[in-house]
């Protein structure tokens, strides 16, 4: 039996940075992360034996260092947690920095800036501290809303006048790159000289593209992840539109039937993934072939 790799596969940049940035700060002292580093229930239980431990907030926090995830926070958090005196090891992934720095320097410029992104997600909340007047959008119809009246938009049609004459798109940077090109052709078809900025990070595209690609080759697909993964999700269900997918957390969810009369199989994770998880899962697989 053939056992393929898709070829990116794994903790993204930032989650790999991140962890490694954390580990070797920390010294002996206990360290704690506002809200899981990934979601990634082994990673994490394997971060507790390194004395890494989750705070779902402040009053959570029994050390006094604590980890600024990869997907940043907002400006209020950092200063309240430097205010409480806390050590910070600051995890944020520079791509996620480079978005705040962006949002702040447009909102000083006088642009409008909209965020394509989640609420409720904490990185779009860490982006809108850097812009407090930026405005969180989900797709066309909030910029309908938004535009609508604006001396520069082209027509108007529906909503309220915000008397709007710079705006600016940015991303969340795990968002959906072909509804953030449909909102920027929205944009531009409705508005005069928007400008648009494409700060969506390429690791789960480049993920999804590459599993796509290795589960047309192979007999069965393994796709390695939490299941609370949404980017590991959306790889099992891009695979199993394709070939006969199972989605596992760990080596020990195998089940060798799986893998009888196979020829190939392919092996693919999420970008929560560690790398130890995809070695041991490949490692049974072997025993199987
Ligand atoms: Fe950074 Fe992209 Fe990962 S923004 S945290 S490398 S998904």
């Amino acid at each position: 039996m053939k056992i393929l790799i898709a070829k990116e596969a794994g903790f993204c940049f930032g989650a790999e940075r991140a962890s490694k940035l954390i580990l070797s700060k920390k010294g002996k002292e206990k360290v704690f992360t506002l809200g899981p580093l990934v979601h990634n229930g082994e990673f994490i239980k394997y971060l507790e034996t390194r004395n890494v431990f989750v705070a779902s907030d402040l009053e959570d926090i029994k050390s006094d260092k604590v980890a600024i995830r990869s997907h940043g926070v907002s400006k209020e958090l950092e200063e309240e947690l430097k205010a409480k005196d806390f050590k910070l090891i600051d995890a944020t992934c520079p791509y996620v920095k480079r978005v705040q720095k962006l949002a702040e320097k447009l909102e000083k410029e006088g642009y409008k800036v909209l965020i394509f992104g989640e609420t409720i997600h904490s990185e779009v909340q860490g982006i809108k501290s850097y812009a407090p007047k930026a405005i969180i959008i989900k797709g066309i119809e909030d910029v309908k809303k938004i535009i609508k009246g604006s001396p520069d938009a082209r027509q108007s049609k529906v909503g309220i006048s915000l008397g709007l004459k710079k705006i600016a798109l940015i991303s969340q940077t795990t968002q959906n790159l072909e509804e953030f090109e449909k909102l920027a052709s929205f944009l531009r078809a409705n508005y005069r000289n928007p400008k648009i900025f494409n700060t969506i990070c390429d690791a789960t595209e480049k993920r999804q593209e590459a599993a796509r690609q290795l589960a047309q080759k192979v007999d069965i697909m393994i796709v390695i992840g939490g299941k609370n993964s949404s980017n590991t999700t959306r790889l099992k269900e891009i695979c199993e539109e394709i070939v006969l997918t199972h989605h596992i957390e760990n080596e020990k969810e195998l089940q060798k039937n799986w893998f009888l009369k196979v020829k190939s199989v392919g092996v693919t994770a999420g970008a929560s993934t560690p790398d130890f998880s995809i070695k041991a899962v490949l490692n049974r697989i072997k025993n199987y072939a």
